[in-house]
């Protein structure tokens, strides 16, 4: 067996006869990696969403958890939904109760928890999500990113092997992007869980994950690592994806011989400030600390 937690295999989706969303989709999830789905607009980012914890069923091929076919009985389903939770691209179709604390109860009660269980799992999850001080809220009154989080804590209360994020971090600004960034990186250390998320952002992709797919039009048009990542970015170029910041700049600095290393590609400012430290030009390394300062500011 392999050591994918979740796969498909050559799954097509129908929204009618005419909108064919996926076609013949392969993709592959490892436990306890980061893996972004990146596409445009229509690409059929959310349709996958929906195809990979079983709320849609594929017109042909089939999603694979933990070495076995989704079945589509209801115990199943049930199974699947807790295993793998899904955090929609509007938080407003998620959340369904008046209260905070009622909306992430809403979950384990389904589950036939008993009470004392229930309440547990909502503390942990106002817990680990940082949401404690929402608990009594009502939900309408909460803000976009609040939301969200909030929408996370009903997740986690279902202790989900995997999340998946559709766009995630569309809307929010830029504190509260970089808090959710941590949150995510939380869950996956304290909690051992394989993360799935889609965006437009590829200086975000890059910069975040362990490997991505490049949806175009219901298909997969390219996939990397982000250690090969800037070998394979002339395709993601092909589908109007333009190079990430960070990339750019290392390029140039190899190509004025600033940087001499051809190993591994930095994914943030700091290791490439390492990178050109370690080239010896420390006069350009101090100006670059410096400007990273600022930019983080
Ligand atoms: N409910 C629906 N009924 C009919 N067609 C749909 C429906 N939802 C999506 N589609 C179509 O399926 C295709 C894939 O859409 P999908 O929403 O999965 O893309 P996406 O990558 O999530 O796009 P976005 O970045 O805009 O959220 C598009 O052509 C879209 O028009
Ligand atoms: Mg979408």
């Amino acid at each position: 067996m392999n050591d994918f937690i979740l796969e498909t295999n050559e799954v097509s989706y129908s929204y009618s006869d005419k909108i064919l969303a996926l076609d013949k989709v392969t993709v592959q999830f490892s436990k306890g990696k980061r893996h972004v789905i990146l596409g445009s607009n229509g690409a059929g980012k959310s349709t996958l969403f929906m195809l990979l914890n079983g709320l849609f069923r594929p017109s042909s091929g089939n999603i694979i958890f933990k070495g076995k076919p989704i079945t589509y009985n209801s115990k199943a389903l049930r199974e699947i939904r807790t295993s793998i939770g899904v955090l929609f691209q509007d938080p407003d179709s998620q959340l369904i109760s008046a209260s905070v604390r009622e909306d992430i109860s809403f979950g384990p009660m389904n589950l036939k928890l008993d009470k004392k269980t229930v309440k547990e799992r909502v503390d942990y999850a106002l817990e680990i999500t940082g949401t404690n001080n929402l608990a009594d809220r009502p939900v309408h009154s909460l803000s976009y990113g609040q939301k969200k989080s909030v929408c996370i804590a009903g997740i986690m209360a279902m202790k989900p092997e995997i999340l998946i994020l559709d766009e995630p971090c569309a809307g929010l600004d830029q504190l509260a992007n970089q808090r959710f960034l941590s949150l995510l990186e939380k869950l996956m250390i304290q909690e051992e869980l394989t993360i799935i998320f889609s965006t437009h952002d590829i200086d975000l992709a890059y910069r975040w994950a362990d490997d991505m797919y490049l949806f175009n039009d219901g298909k997969v048009v390219a996939s990397c690592s982000s250690s090969n990542f800037a070998d394979e970015f002339p395709k993601f170029s092909d589908y109007g994806f333009v190079p990430p910041q960070l990339i750019e700049l290392y390029q140039h600095l190899k190509e004025v011989g600033v940087i001499s290393q051809r190993d591994q590609h930095p994914r943030s400012l700091s290791e490439l400030i390492q990178l050109i430290e370690s080239s010896s030009s420390y006069a350009l390394s101090n100006h670059l600390k410096l400007l990273s300062d600022l930019i983080e500011r």
